[in-house]
């Protein structure tokens, strides 16, 4: 029978033995969980004036969108969690982000900055995820009425700008945060991850959305980023 002479003629032979292992090797790896998809970005170029009004340079570029629930630290319904997008440009100098969050109750009552309704944008600059924060890596957060707090070794307070206004559904922040170590030129990827926190007026936070991991994480390592790529206009 040919399904026999084939199978004598593959038994004992090195190279099944290896699809065989591989193919195990295969099955076990598809009862392993998935790491979800990193995200991606891009960013053009361009220079707002930080005033949290949207110019019209703004309304080209891609909204991204920070939706994904952060479980962990969720205790809102999902559909009663701070939800927004992000719009990103860059210049020589600067990343510039307008944010634009829903979120109808706000409120700056705990003493904590990351528990206030806020926005937070992380970079790793040279998208090296490290995992613990570099020279190039830095936590900027900017709260609803524009308070500017932050992290990390890259973190210095006068390299951000930041404008926040409140709007009939929520809030939008503008901010800009000077390159520290990159010399960015279109083609340049970073790591870049965005957060939002909410406090639902109970004075500590109710949950966190992210863009790319939806883990608490992105504060102490920049493994889990996202990427952020800067691109030019076609002239
Ligand atoms: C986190 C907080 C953390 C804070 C530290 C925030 O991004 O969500 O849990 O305590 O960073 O700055």
């Amino acid at each position: 029978m040919r399904v026999h002479s084939f199978r004598s003629f593959v038994v004992g032979s090195s190279a099944i033995a290896s699809f065989l292992l591989a193919y195990g090797a295969f099955a076990v790896g598809q009862d392993q969980p998935k790491k979800p998809k990193r995200e991606a970005a891009v960013a053009d170029t361009g220079t707002p004036k930080i005033d949290g009004e949207m110019e019209d340079k703004w309304k080209g570029a891609i909204e991204v969108p920070v939706k994904k629930v952060v479980a962990s630290e969720t205790t809102l319904k999902e559909k009663d969690l701070a939800v927004g997008t992000v719009r990103l440009m860059w210049d020589k100098e600067y990343l510039y982000a307008f944010w634009n969050v829903t979120d109808p109750k706000l409120s700056a009552s705990s003493s904590d900055a990351w528990a206030q309704d806020s926005v937070e944008l992380f970079v790793d600059e040279l998208n090296q995820h490290a995992g613990p924060y570099q020279k190039d890596d830095a936590q900027y957060r900017v709260s609803f009425e524009g308070k500017v707090s932050g992290d990390g070794p890259g973190f210095k307070e006068s390299n951000v700008k930041a404008v926040a206004k409140k709007t009939e559904t929520g809030y939008v922040v503008e901010m800009s945060v000077k390159f520290m170590e990159a010399k960015p030129k279109p083609g340049h990827e970073m790591g870049l991850e965005l957060q939002i926190n909410d406090d639902p007026g109970t004075g500590s936070r109710g949950g966190i959305r992210k863009w790319n991991h939806a883990e608490n994480d992105s504060y102490q390592s920049t493994t889990d980023f996202g990427l952020l790529v800067l691109t030019a206009a076609v002239p």
